[in-house]
């Protein structure tokens, strides 16, 4: 049997910048799939990082009179902090200054360098000193002149070493057109049709002498690696790859490669897909030898915006998801991120909405839900609660839908699509609130003829047993509110937390159950103005 049935990874963050709502989305959302194949019992692994290395990092390290690892290592460290906020239960932790990385990368280099993968030529070009990179036609004003932001551009001629695409461009038309390999389905086709038009090579190098920042090319002292090439190899590094058989103090503790292997899905934004993770990475593990059946899955997501428009930092249209998480808490956050977006899609984000998400959905529906289920078992029945009898009446219609919960919501979730998983458990909640309603169980209680009484057993029973489920079903968006909610229902939540435990009627006659405090507390303020 494999160590692993499902390897899960996300694209690793800038350090140049603090993590904002877009990483924080990303996370949330491998964690949530990650947290569902663990209550389906797969063996799961997930492994997220950080992207150390390269040119924005030197220059942001140069801009405070600071070296770039001290840099690296203080935003790391803000990265870190928010993930354990939100909860994240990632197994491996990927940073690329980590020695052991930078052999693996150092290895794949010199095992394609061996394989005449790599060759070096000179590139004449338009460079600009102030930042310190060549420029495109892309940079270009329409009058043909760059921009004042770029300071003095010069002409410059640069040797660097290239990696071939051009000659795998077949191989990897004829895999996307014969494999699935990206969701949603139309990236696929994007992805097609860019690798169709793969014209020129890769430049993975950078000369030390403008780039010091970087992993050096063991075949050639002059040079560093580009930084993406350095950050793609994470997904293997981190999983235990060692491309020449390496050893050594440093890969203690990394997976087994062979366990692992290929990652199921590597979940990443629409942003870099096209060219850094379907055509380079592609690429470069077929030259180093991956097999098509290696080839790792991409889970490709939308974009989270505000006012229409693209978060960026330059113009302070962003979101912080370290402050929100603060001020309306980290499963109010979790909540907003994975309700309000369809996976794949891009969506808007806005306070108000994560409040008034989160007040309605979880503060009245669940959250009243549980409140008054066990203030009741505990009021009319000192909290011992019976199992409805099969086919009874009163509870037959909502025990059928009950049961129906965990197949809806599993279908929702092994497609990745967790808002609407979310809205059918929506839909229960309400359904169970609808249902204290019609039942009226304070009427019930106050008539103690027995067929009152059995109806009153049932419709506590009932509900129990509905919030039992409810918590299995939403602990992979809120882990801590669902192991509160099963502990004040007197359960214990580790035994609980299982998908084979998803299904109505486990909770046995005489059980007794705790009694309510406050899961969600309501938010109270009001959103800061736009
Ligand atoms: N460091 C590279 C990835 C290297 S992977 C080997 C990188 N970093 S990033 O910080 O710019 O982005 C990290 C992830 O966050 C990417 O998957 C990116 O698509 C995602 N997002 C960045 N902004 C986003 C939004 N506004 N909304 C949703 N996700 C977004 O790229």
């Amino acid at each position: 049997m494999p160590a692993k049935s499902f390897y899960i990874t996300t694209a690793i963050d800038y350090t140049n910048a603090a993590p904002h709502l877009g990483h924080a989305y990303e996370k949330v959302l491998a964690d949530t799939l990650i947290r569902w194949r663990r209550l389906r019992g797969i063996p799961s692994y997930f492994l997220t990082g950080v992207d150390q290395h390269g040119q924005k990092v030197q220059m942001a390290a140069q801009r405070e009179g600071i070296e770039p690892a001290a840099y690296a290592a203080r935003e790391t460290a803000k990265f870190k902090a928010l993930w354990q906020t939100l909860g994240l239960s990632n197994d491996g932790w990927a940073e690329t200054t980590h020695p052991a990385h930078k052999r693996v990368v150092q290895g794949c280099l010199a095992k394609l360098h061996a394989a005449g993968e790599l060759y070096k030529a000179s590139y004449t070009g338009f460079y600009s000193v102030r930042q310190e990179q060549f420029l495109t036609d892309k940079e270009r004003l329409p009058d043909g002149t760059f921009g004042p932001e770029w300071g003095q551009v010069v002409e410059l001629v640069e040797e660097n070493w290239y990696f071939p695409l051009a000659k795998h461009r077949d191989w990897l038309v004829s895999l996307l057109k014969t494999r699935s390999l990206v969701f949603p389905d139309f990236r696929q086709q994007e992805l097609l049709n860019a690798a169709e038009k793969i014209s020129g090579d890769l430049c993975i190098s950078r000369p030390k002498e403008r780039l010091s920042w970087g992993i050096p090319l063991p075949f050639d002292e002059n040079y560093v690696t580009y930084v993406w090439f350095d950050a793609l190899i994470n997904y293997i590094s981190f999983a235990g790859y060692r491309p020449l058989g390496e050893s050594g103090p440093e890969f203690e503790g990394l997976p087994d490669f062979a366990a692992l292997w290929p990652a199921d899905f590597h979940i990443i934004g629409k942003d870099i897909l096209i060219p850094a993770h379907g055509i380079y990475w592609l690429i470069m593990l077929h030259a180093l030898g991956f097999s098509d059946d290696q080839m790792p899955r991409f889970l490709v997501h939308g974009f989270w915006n505000m006012g229409g428009a693209r978060m960026s930092k330059s113009t302070g249209n962003t979101a912080d998801p370290a402050v929100l998480a603060a001020q309306y808490s980290p499963e109010a956050l979790r909540y907003y991120l994975m309700r309000d977006i369809a996976t794949g899609q891009d969506a808007d984000f806005s306070a108000e909405r994560l409040i008034a998400r989160y007040n309605a959905d979880l503060a009245n529906d669940l959250g009243n839900l549980v409140n008054r289920t066990l203030s009741m078992a505990n009021r009319y029945r000192g909290g011992v609660i019976q199992p409805p009898p099969p086919g009874f009446p009163l509870t037959a219609e909502l025990a059928a839908a009950a049961a129906a919960l965990p197949g809806r919501v599993a279908a929702q979730m092994e497609t990745s699509q967790v808002h609407a998983a979310l809205e059918a458990i929506g839909e229960f909640v309400t359904r169970c609130n609808g249902f204290i309603e019609t039942a009226a169980p304070w009427k019930l209680a106050k008539d103690p003829a027995p067929e009152t009484a059995a109806a009153l057993d049932a419709t506590l029973g009932l509900l129990a047993d509905a919030i039992r489920l409810l918590a299995i079903l939403i602990s992979p968006v809120l882990p801590r509110p669902a192991e509160e909610i099963l502990s004040q229902l007197g359960l214990d939540p580790a035994a609980e937390l299982r998908f084979d435990r998803a299904k109505p009627g486990l909770l046995p006659p005489g059980h007794r159950v705790g009694s309510p405090r406050p899961v969600f507390p309501r938010i109270e303020t009001s959103p800061p103005p736009a």
